[in-house]
């Protein structure tokens, strides 16, 4: 279980006062959770506590109920995936995939990495550089180096959302794929509702700044989730509505909520 106790973090002070306000809850093993809000509204900062890269003002987070800090970060249990993809230059594809096992990974772990550049298709570019790939491809390695560990909770932050249309409809896809029957839990924090409803099984409205929970919503729509049954836009329809867009696009066809 994640566990999230009074958990904020605050930047500035006085009126200028940002980052996220204070937010408690649960999320139990194995649900799909996504977290929708505005931009600035504090997703990110969020993502970075959990993931032991920011230290919060107040309240801590637990997984498994051990306490995630910046000095004891639960790496190889928690797997990240940013926006961009963040790799490392100077390393091969295989090699950057590896840097997900740490600084020492056991001789046991080394099949991993062959496992995992099967499952995201890249088994024919393990010796290419980070430079030779497409961003899609890229993003690939980037979501390969997050799971290789064998994570049991992966924290996604908009990772498809510097991606061209189609290469992040091919990538939601085979994400969703990848993701089946795995009983992982997964956080992805996203401003595109769709996104957060082909994915989640619960959405997480985050609003104002600093920003808290305004809405909790279990979404138990049948996979594969389907965007154009009436159920989706009635889903749609409630997010856009609660992040106060309802008027302004209704009928838009992808609202990403910039
Ligand atoms: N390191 C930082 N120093 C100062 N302000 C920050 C820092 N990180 C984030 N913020 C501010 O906190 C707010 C939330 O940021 P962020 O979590 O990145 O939002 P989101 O991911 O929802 O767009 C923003 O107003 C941002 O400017
Ligand atoms: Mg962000």
């Amino acid at each position: 279980m994640l566990e999230l106790h009074s958990l904020s973090r605050r930047f500035g002070s006085g009126d200028t006062r940002a980052g996220l306000g204070t937010v408690s809850l649960r999320i139990d093993e194995g649900e799909i959770v996504a977290l929708i809000g505005p931009s600035g509204c504090g997703k990110s900062t969020l993502l970075r506590l959990l993931a032991g890269l920011e230290e919060p003002s107040t309240g801590r987070a637990l997984w498994r109920g051990h306490e995630i800090t910046r000095t004891r970060p639960r790496h190889g249990e928690i797997g990240v995936v940013f926006q961009e993809p963040r790799l490392l230059p100077w390393f091969t594809v295989r090699q950057n995939v590896r840097f997900g096992l740490g600084p020492k990974p056991q001789p046991g772990e080394e099949p991993l990495v062959d496992e995992v550049l099967e499952r995201v298709g890249l088994t024919r570019f393990a010796a290419a550089m980070p430079k030779e790939l497409s961003g899609g491809m890229a993003q690939r390695v980037g979501i390969a180096r997050a799971l290789v560990s064998r994570p049991s909770l992966v924290l996604l932050d908009e990772p498809f959302s510097a991606l061209d249309a189609l290469n992040r409809l091919r990538l939601q896809n085979h994400f969703l794929t990848l993701w089946e029957g795995t009983g992982r839990t997964l956080l992805l924090v996203t401003h595109d509702i769709d996104e957060a409803l082909l994915f989640a099984s619960r959405i997480l409205v985050l609003s104002g700044s600093p920003g808290e929970i305004v809405a909790d919503y279990r979404i138990a729509l049948p996979r594969p989730r389907v965007r154009t049954d009436a159920s989706f836009q009635h889903w749609k329809e409630r997010l856009l509505a609660d992040l106060g867009l309802a008027e302004v696009h209704p009928f838009a066809d992808h609202v990403p909520l910039i």
